[in-house]
């Protein structure tokens, strides 16, 4: 399988849930990824889909499922998604102890693990771990709602995590979420992110399938510099 230079996931927040596969179908053949949020109201305040909508919805479509656990306790849940057929399961720094020890599960369990790092947590302390870790997806607003404002500064993760990337010949992931779209996503690519979220630049738009193009062509221009 060739590996392409830059994932853009829609997110289906964004999305009608009423018209889930749907709405999964219209970025079908320009997305790279699916990007599925699952929240459970004690991590972060907000409540989304679990386990069952995430099997379901893998039978209706192609495309690799990158699952964002915002949910406390991923040890006990994070696996059942890996064995639903999830691509990527990641989970969040903040909620884990031993996210090494999780990572490893989840890739016996036949999926790649993604580490995230919300707004407010440093990136430091989690550098050693990654060579653990396929993916790592930091926060670029606090996690818990679609369309919120995206947040510049913390794109000092992304070079950071770039430069220890580069360093340390790491094959890694860098992904950014949260108010990514044309007016950002260029300064994610150029900070060293590879791999883009994007729900309301997405589902908001009257074409969800052009936005996914655009918003790649804008990304490799500013990753190229053409
Ligand atoms: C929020 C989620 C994001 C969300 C992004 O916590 O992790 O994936 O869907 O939505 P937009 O792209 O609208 O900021
Ligand atoms: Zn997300």
């Amino acid at each position: 399988m060739t590996v392409p230079p830059l994932i853009v996931a829609p997110s289906i927040l964004a999305a009608d849930f009423a018209h889930l596969a749907d709405e999964v179908r219209a970025v079908e053949h320009a997305a790279d990824w699916l990007h599925v949020d699952v929240m459970d109201n004690h991590f972060v305040p907000n409540l989304t889909i679990g386990l069952p909508v995430v099997q379901s919805l893998r039978a209706a479509t192609e495309l690799p499922f990158d699952v964002h656990l915002m949910i406390e306790d991923p040890r006990r849940w994070a696996p059942g998604y890996a064995d639903a057929g999830a691509y990527n399961v990641t989970f969040h720094a903040e909620a884990c102890d031993d996210p090494v020890a999780l990572a490893k599960d989840l890739r016996s369990a036949g999926a790649k693990a993604g580490l995230a790092i919300d707004r407010d947590t440093p990136i430091e302390p989690y550098l050693d771990l990654l060579p653990s870790f396929d993916t790592l997806l930091i926060m670029t607003i606090k996690a818990g709602f679609g369309g919120q404002r995206f947040i510049p500064r913390l794109l000092d993760k992304v070079r950071a995590a770039r430069r220890h990337v580069a360093s340390g010949h790491l094959e890694l992931r860098i992904e950014v979420d949260g108010g990514i779209a044309a007016d950002t996503i260029e300064q994610a690519a150029a900070a060293g992110a590879d791999a883009f979220v994007a729900g309301t630049a997405v589902y908001g738009a009257d074409d969800p399938a052009e936005a996914v193009r655009r918003l790649r062509g804008l990304a490799e221009r500013a990753t190229t510099g053409a």
